[in-house]
């Protein structure tokens, strides 16, 4: 089968590997018929959490059953299914919680796993024509339809990026009259901004410097704030105090709730082109108010291969704790407890709810991959999310 690799740093190649088969009885093969790519791929692409070559990527897939295992029970050939990013066994003691992406089995000698995932587990990712889904009947989603019809591109969503947006909310306490602030305008910002807007929040604003990704948070609702323009936070507290606040609520001039949609690779704004890690956390202690809340969805590793800053290869930082204690503010972490959401979200979709499919910019066949991760690692030419159709 066709699959794309991991080749070197900025390199990834299209090439014949062995097909996926079924390895265990509770497996499935699914062929997939989109596999979005990620800015989680992005930090593998750039060669910094360690990747090694020949790695078939990819963890957000959409596709149709093809072999069953024989202890396979509640999906069947033929079905269409969406794979959460983090597999899980579904019965652990975590999976059973519903804290699914601390799944116990799936990863023996830790905790968690992805497909097509540095560090994660020895899973082949999704980028291909096949993908060997273990657990699978907890794994496999089932999704109404045919592929390619108008909701092909919502249910791809539903394998990360929706989610992860959604998740991003659910750490920082979005709820409804909530203001929010979202850092990064990348497909899991812009759906934590939509998942916001679905929760009943009363202002989003959506902080980054590509013009078409800010130009997408506008189409979805919210207000757009171009940190080359001056700094965020002080452009964020100046248009809530135009908007204007009840005498004696001074001190709540920030927002109430701010989300870390960037991560560890997140752009320095006193020097650009530099990389600062620190600096989304930096900001959000500024500007999330007494008693908020902080949500952390973007990706912070214990192995970074090529730091951008001096000391910062194993993902130690300079918080500014004291102001995060002052202001009595919670901060939540970490991957997504897909298999939480997914089912909820799907049927938001399939009400006619949600459309997370506003933020796929692009689709391309498994060849197009080279060239989608290319514009999309220098957020240029307008790709916010890409999705490639085996
Ligand atoms: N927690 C999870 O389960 C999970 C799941 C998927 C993705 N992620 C992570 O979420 C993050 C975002 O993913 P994505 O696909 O949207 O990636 P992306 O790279 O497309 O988006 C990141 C955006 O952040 C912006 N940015 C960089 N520095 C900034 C700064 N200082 N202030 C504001 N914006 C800044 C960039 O311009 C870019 O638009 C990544 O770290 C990814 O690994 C986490
Ligand atoms: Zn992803
Ligand atoms: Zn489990």
């Amino acid at each position: 089968m066709k699959a794309v690799v991991y080749a070197g740093v900025r390199t990834v190649k299209v090439v014949d590997v062995p097909d996926a088969e079924l390895e265990q009885p509770a497996d499935v093969v699914v062929r997939i018929t989109s596999s979005a790519i990620c800015g989680t791929d992005l930090h593998m692409y750039d060669g910094r959490t360690g990747a090694e070559p020949g790695l078939v990527l990819g963890h957000e897939p959409l596709g149709v059953i093809e072999q069953v295992g024989s202890a396979v029970e509640m999906v069947k050939r033929g079905d269409r299914v969406v794979m959460p990013t983090h597999l899980y066994c579904g019965v652990c003691v975590n999976c059973a919680r519903g804290l699914s992406a601390a799944c116990l089995r799936v990863r023996p000698g830790g905790f968690g796993a992805a497909y097509g995932y540095a560090g994660m587990g020895a899973y082949r990712g999704a980028q291909a024509e096949l993908l060997r889904v273990p657990y699978a009947d907890a794994n496999c989603v089932p999704v109404p339809g045919e592929p390619g019809d108008d909701l092909e591109d919502d249910f791809v969503m539903l394998a990360d990026a929706f989610v992860t947006g959604w998740h991003a909310t659910e750490l920082a306490q979005v709820f409804p009259g909530s203001t929010v602030a979202v850092f990064g305008a990348g497909a899991i910002g812009l759906l934590s901004a939509y998942s916001s807007l679905l929760k009943g929040a009363a202002e989003i604003y959506v902080v980054d410097q590509v013009p078409e990704r800010l130009d997408k948070a506008a189409e979805l609702g919210a207000t757009p704030i171009d940190y080359r323009r001056g700094d965020p936070v002080q452009q964020i507290r100046d248009l809530r105090r135009v908007r204007g606040l009840p005498i004696g609520e001074e001190a709540m001039g920030g927002v109430k709730i701010g989300i870390d949609a960037v991560g560890f690779q997140a752009c320095d704004r006193s020097t650009p082109g530099q990389e600062n890690p620190a600096q989304i956390v930096s900001d959000l202690a500024r500007l999330v108010d007494p008693t908020g809340h902080i949500g952390i969805a973007g990706v912070y590793t214990e192995k970074d291969l090529h730091p951008a800053l001096e000391g910062h290869a194993n993902g130690r930082l300079t918080v500014p704790w004291a102001t995060l204690f002052a202001k009595g503010v919670s901060i939540g972490f970490g991957r997504t407890h897909d298999r939480r959401y997914t089912v909820l979200l799907r049927d938001l979709v399939l009400a006619g709810r949600a459309r997370p499919s506003a933020v796929v910019t692009h689709h391309g066949r498994l060849e197009d991959a080279p060239e989608l991760y290319r514009a999309f690692d220098q957020r240029a030419g307008g790709v916010i999310k890409a999705v490639l159709r085996p």
